[in-house]
């Protein structure tokens, strides 16, 4: 009898939050996602698509709300890595991830690759978009990492007009991450919370918290994790990053490289906690992009987020969006 009722509450418990999934959305966009035929996961939890994986998700069906891709790795015309991605888009919404947009660019950003980034949001009608604050490409030249950039007055411009460049050209929000830093500037005088803010009120970008991101550069600089994320306005965040990442000796100094190739730290899962219960459920994705595990490790990682967002989150509705 008692196991009949706990299941009864549980299914009860299920709809409700299977309504607050699609309801938190606006007409339109509900529309959208509905029309990609999202599995009827219970919460939005997704992980990186890994093409080690291409099969696990294709024959298992995995129970997520959306795959995670970076833009760059699907930029060609054809082939076996878009074949994949166009047969996991017919069950999965996806989430387009750029890393070589350099937002953070003083010369602007590159107008042949924001075409083709154009073109994967076209493609895949993602039900998020999502760049980096940071740069990497300087007089044409990519250097293939995401480097860290001051913040002051003269770079939060620099940064919105680039933004104000990519919404223009893909017609459509995009959401900013917070990066991994190792180092800090004499010439920054805007905390990274504040200037995340800034860039989402002076342009409508989201905010993409990565609380990995933050537990780094926290680390690497002598910061309080939890009080960067008290400086965070919520309404802006629209989905939150998980990884792992690496600890070094350099110099006989610890280093933290957030290098995506391990399991998430227990600071950074109570960090991760901190931020549902302040900001309430958002769309939450597990990225493993180094040391490639089975796919049941990275599901694994999913199920604890999707239980700490299941313990901790108020009755607030779901954001799919970014005010
Ligand atoms: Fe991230």
């Amino acid at each position: 009898m008692l196991q009949k009722v706990f299941v009864t509450a549980l299914l009860v418990v299920q709809l409700h939050l299977k309504h607050n999934y699609f309801s938190s959305l606006g007409h339109d966009d509900m529309t959208d996602i509905k029309s990609l035929n999202p599995p009827e996961a219970r919460f939005p939890i997704g992980v990186g698509l890994k093409s080690q994986h291409y099969m696990d998700v294709l024959e298992g069906q995995p129970e997520l709300a959306f795959f995670e891709v970076h833009a760059e790795n699907y930029m060609m015309q054809g082939g076996n890595h878009i074949r994949f991605l166009e047969a996991i888009a017919e069950k999965y919404c996806l989430s387009v991830h750029g890393v070589g947009m350099s937002l953070g660019s003083a010369e602007g950003v590159d107008k042949t690759h924001l075409a083709k980034f154009k073109e994967v949001v076209d493609r895949y009608n993602p039900w998020l978009v999502s760049e980096h604050l940071a740069w990497s490409v300087h007089g044409g030249h990519y250097l293939n990492d995401l480097l860290p950039l001051p913040l002051n007055a003269t770079t939060l411009a620099v940064v919105s007009e680039n933004i104000d460049i990519v919404q223009d050209a893909i017609g459509r929000q995009i959401f900013v991450e917070n990066p991994s830093t190792y180092v800090s500037f004499n010439t920054t005088d805007i905390p990274e919370p504040h200037f995340l803010n800034s860039l989402a009120k002076k342009t409508g970008c989201g905010v993409l918290l990565d609380v990995n991101n933050i537990y780094v550069s926290a680390k690497n600089n002598n910061i309080d994790a939890h009080a960067y994320l008290d400086e965070i306005a919520g309404e802006h965040v629209g989905e939150i990053h998980l990884a792992g990442h690496t600890v070094k000796e350099v110099g006989g100094s610890e280093v933290r490289i957030d290098d995506h190739g391990s399991h998430v730290v227990d600071d950074v899962w109570s960090l991760y906690q901190a931020a549902i219960i302040k900001f309430g459920p958002r769309p939450s994705l597990l990225e493993w992009d180094t040391n490639i595990p089975s796919f049941d490790v990275l599901m694994t990682e999913a199920k604890k987020a999707e239980a700490i967002m299941m313990n901790d989150s108020s009755d607030e509705e779901i954001r799919y969006g970014a005010a």
